[in-house]
């Protein structure tokens, strides 16, 4: 599963595998973060690690947004 997020004119694209043991992190709209149910790992909006036991930021895929909006985004897993 992959989280995709607009900031500015650009378009992330995060892994929701935990760099921990690998659990599905969720997005927390109120905290505005993504935090993981196994063992409360956080994370920011870009992926880095805020609290908890992950050991690195969540992976980030490189995206390619058509010029034609009717066109899907491509993420490059
Ligand atoms: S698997 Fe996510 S914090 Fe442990």
């Amino acid at each position: 599963m992959v989280y995709l997020r607009r900031r500015g004119n650009e378009v992330i694209a995060l892994s929701a595998e935990c760099t921990h043991l690998g659990c599905n992190v969720h997005y927390q709209d109120k905290q505005k973060r993504f935090a993981c149910p196994c063992h409360k790992g956080t994370y920011d909006l870009d992926g880095n690690v805020l609290g908890g036991p992950p050991p690195q930021p969540l992976r980030r895929f490189a995206v390619k947004v058509p010029a034609d909006p009717s066109q899907p985004v491509q993420v490059e897993v």
